[in-house]
């Protein structure tokens, strides 16, 4: 099998690896860099378990390749926490019981971080809809739309504390404010 270099840079930090041209993201991020949070559920695109995302948009690893992630940015849950605490959509999805086994959660946060990203306040139609490709066998889904209308008040409240105290904005791990200019100018970019 033909083997590719690639380097890729995942949760911060970069990899200059040798990978079969045939090998999946999915394989990558759990056999070469031991991110186990990344779920196999169907493995054919269908249930979101394996949901990372590149360059800040969500992708489902089972179907692209690791060859693929030359020069990109993968985002993984173990990336999301800092070393002081958890995020503030981790915090969220436990303080809303939106874990129970908890195979499908962190391809759930990785979309949620998405989401986030598109709606800074989403509606619960709003997040049913752009999270509806992840599949959850146990919760029924009104506790996760909770998590994520939870972590918006979080989020919003550290910043409202921090304006308060004249510090900068605080920054959350694949929350970028500016993900809409950014990928509106990619998009026009490329008409
Ligand atoms: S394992 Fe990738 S979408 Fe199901
Ligand atoms: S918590 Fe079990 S599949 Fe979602």
């Amino acid at each position: 099998m033909k083997n590719v270099d690639i380097r890729v840079t995942v949760n911060g930090q970069l990899f200059e690896k040798t990978v079969p041209v045939n090998k999946t993201l999915l394989r990558f991020l759990r056999e070469d860099l031991f991110l186990n949070s990344v779920k196999e559920g169907c493995n054919e695109g269908e249930c979101g378990a394996c949901t990372v995302l590149v360059d800040g948009c969500p992708v489902n690893s089972c179907l692209v390749l690791a060859a693929e992630m030359d020069g990109k940015t993968v985002l993984t849950t173990e990336g999301l926490a800092d070393d002081a605490r958890l995020h503030p959509l981790q915090e969220a999805f436990l303080e809303a019981g939106a874990v129970q086994c908890g195979y499908c959660t962190p391809g759930m946060l990785m979309s949620g971080i998405a989401l986030l990203n598109l709606y800074s306040h989403p509606t619960r139609e709003q997040i049913r809809k752009e999270m509806e490709g992840n599949l959850c066998r146990c919760t029924g889904y009104d506790r996760i739309a909770d998590a994520v209308l939870l972590a918006v008040q979080k989020m919003d409240a550290a910043r409202e504390e921090a304006a308060a105290g004249h510090l900068s904005e605080p920054s959350f791990a694949g929350i970028d404010p500016d993900f809409n200019e950014k990928w509106n100018a990619a998009y026009i970019e490329r008409q």
